[in-house]
């Protein structure tokens, strides 16, 4: 569990229309900012995000919540991943998965961290060094046709073949980080005492593998013969997962907003390679399939992602993995494309031979995910018997399931509807796609309570609007409004305590969040709320100060109407009835005095 103080501070860090600026093209309309609706089809925008409020809402479809929810529906990412992924944009640590990790802990933990990137920094700019007098090392990298200037681009250096030649830029060799960071390998012998360590890189050329902040967090080290591994590269560290890391992103970064998209190829030497060539804007994984991390990460940066893939098998595998892991992410507004370079190159290899041009016309000939898809499902099936094309339609299935609602979809499944002699309406309903708006819009299910209306409803209304006001409302006032609605009680002091619990920073945006969990059903009235203008606090506050008046009134109404209906036969039930006749008094000039203010 992320601790709700965590999600509060991170919504107050982020701002909404960054984060969904960086996917819906957006304008400033009066105090919002209004866009097409990512989330249904539409071609004049009714899709606002409000800054005062960090709130989206769209008019047409009804989708709306905070960033956190924003990425969840769109990206398809799950609570913990959106939280992650808002918190790294504005450089905050999420704490990890148990709650009460303590403060010294975490400085700790984030010290230990640091001295990992410090490592790591530190044996890149050595490798770096090594390299200007490694002849052998240099003479390898202008065998394969690179630059120096290349070289330097993408720090490129040489780890020299000795057991423990980090030792000179390390000269406390045995520090734990050393391991950590994967630089070095600890070994005992038989009797289990006597430690050996060594570099776990030794002569071989060094490619430094950068995080999105320029971070150098692995190594990727190829050796400069014919040897095994070819590529040694870091183990995974807390600093290094080789799922999430594409080599050559950072470097890539500013090519891949120029150039409109970004080439994802498999090895550190095509992007090197290209990037000489006249293709900046390339990145590669890192020996591993690609992964919808890898996706995540490259949609963020670009609508346009074009996977290239040697022709042969092990080529079609890796395009296959690289279609699954893209699915979620195929919207209208991306392009998603595969493409297959003849069996005996990689993109290195082959813009070598046929130079930029070349590389560029097979760049402008990739095949588009709705026809790979399509390509990949018909197979070696038999599309004239009714086993074959039936066999089609099972392998599409859960790739479709897997594609966000959209025209792309859409298309798609007409395509295969044509394929297989169906017709689309028959594919979506066998595919169970009929429904064709995301989770934001099915409505949860209602408990059998009466929703809240008149006075009640206005004041959980404020107080979900303005949460913070909860630590104005008295315990009395509470009381008085519990007493009269016994129905909604729950879902009041739930109000009341989520307000009080987060204190004066507690915004609309925040407490919605905080409810999501909650279990108790709101949402139609944060959907109300998120649909209006923005009222201010102040004015909230008086409407809020008049409606408890106007329950405490009819709690001392309530009361009189009792004792007059019982005759009021005991002198104290007489008092009784003229101190709440004052006490109604005493309300009414308290607003009357409110309104003078005004
Ligand atoms: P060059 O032969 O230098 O052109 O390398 P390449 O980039 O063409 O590599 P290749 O197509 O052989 O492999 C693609 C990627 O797979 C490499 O960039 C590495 O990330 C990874 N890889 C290749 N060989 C090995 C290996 O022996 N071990 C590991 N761990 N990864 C490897
Ligand atoms: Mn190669």
């Amino acid at each position: 569990m992320i601790p709700q103080s965590f999600i509060q501070d991170l919504l107050n860090r982020v701002d909404i229309v960054d984060v969904v600026g960086r996917y819906v093209p957006m304008k400033k309309g009066g105090a919002n900012f209004m866009g097409l609706c990512p989330f249904h089809n539409e071609k004049s925008p009714s899709f606002t995000v409000s800054p005062t409020k960090q709130f989206y809402h769209c008019f047409g479809c009804g989708a709306h919540g905070t960033a956190i929810g924003f990425l969840i529906e769109y990206s398809g990412l799950g609570f913990v991943e959106a939280v992650k992924d808002l918190a790294q944009g504005v450089g905050m640590v999420v704490p990890e998965s148990d709650d009460k990790m303590p403060p010294a802990q975490r400085a700790e933990h984030q010290a230990k961290s640091l001295a990992l990137t410090e490592a790591m920094t530190r044996a890149c700019d050595y490798y770096r060094l090594e390299l200007r007098t490694a002849e052998r090392a240099k003479n390898y990298l202008i065998g394969r046709g690179l630059t120096g200037e290349i070289a330097a681009r993408f720090g490129i250096g040489y780890s020299p073949d000795g057991w423990d030649s980090l030792r000179t830029v390390f000269p406390d060799y045995d520090a734990s980080a050393l391991v950590e960071a994967g630089l070095v390998i600890d070994r005992t012998d038989e009797e289990g005492s006597n430690r050996k360590r060594y570099d776990r890189f030794r002569d071989r050329i060094m490619f430094p593998i950068r995080n999105t902040k320029g971070q150098v967090i692995g190594f990727g080290g190829r050796i400069l013969d014919n040897g095994e591994p070819k590529y040694l590269n870091s183990p995974e560290t807390p600093l290094f997962q080789k799922g999430n890391e594409l080599y050559g992103l950072f470097e890539a970064r500013q090519a891949i907003r120029d150039a409109g998209y970004v080439l994802v190829t498999e090895g550190y030497m095509d992007v090197v390679a290209l990037a000489q060539l006249g293709f900046p804007q390339v990145v590669a994984t890192l020996g591993t399939a690609c992964t919808a991390t890898h996706v995540q990460k490259l949609s963020r940066q670009t609508d346009h992602v074009i996977f290239s893939f040697d022709g042969d098998r092990a080529g079609r595998k890796a395009a296959r993995r690289a279609l699954e892991a893209s699915l979620p992410y195929a919207a209208d507004n991306k392009t998603i494309k595969f493409l297959f370079l003849p069996s005996e190159h990689d993109p290195d290899s082959y813009v070598r031979e046929h130079g930029t041009a070349g590389f560029e016309q097979q760049v402008q000939d990739a095949m588009p995910l709705s026809q790979f898809l399509l390509k990949e499902v018909a197979g070696d099936n038999d599309l004239s018997t009714s086993e074959g094309r039936a066999k089609v339609q099972f392998d599409a299935k859960p790739l479709l399931q897997a594609m966000p609602a959209s025209s792309l979809r859409l298309q798609i499944v007409r395509g295969l509807a044509q394929l297989t002699q169906g017709t689309p309406t028959e594919i979506e309903s066998l595919f169970e796609l009929s429904n064709p708006v995301g989770r934001s819009r099915a409505a949860p299910p209602r408990s059998k309570r009466t929703p809240p209306v008149g006075l009640e409803l206005q004041v959980m209304r404020l107080l979900v609007a303005h949460p913070a006001l909860a630590m104005e409302l008295d315990d009395d006032a509470l009381k008085a409004m519990v007493h009269f609605v016994p129905d909604n009680a729950a879902m009041l002091t739930q109000l009341v305590s989520a307000g009080r619990q987060m204190g004066e920073h507690a915004s609309f945006a925040t407490l919605s969040e905080h409810l999501r969990a909650s279990g108790q059903d709101f949402d139609s009235m944060i959907a109300e709320i998120a649909a209006e203008p923005e009222s201010d606090r102040d004015t909230a506050r008086l409407e809020l100060a008049g409606a408890v008046r106007q329950t405490k009134m009819k709690v001392l109404k309530a009361e009189q109407e009792r004792l007059a209906a019982g005759g009021m036969k005991q002198p104290e039930e007489l008092m009784r009835y003229r101190e709440l006749s004052l006490k109604q008094e005493q309300l009414r000039r308290e607003a009357e005095d409110e309104i003078a203010r005004r």
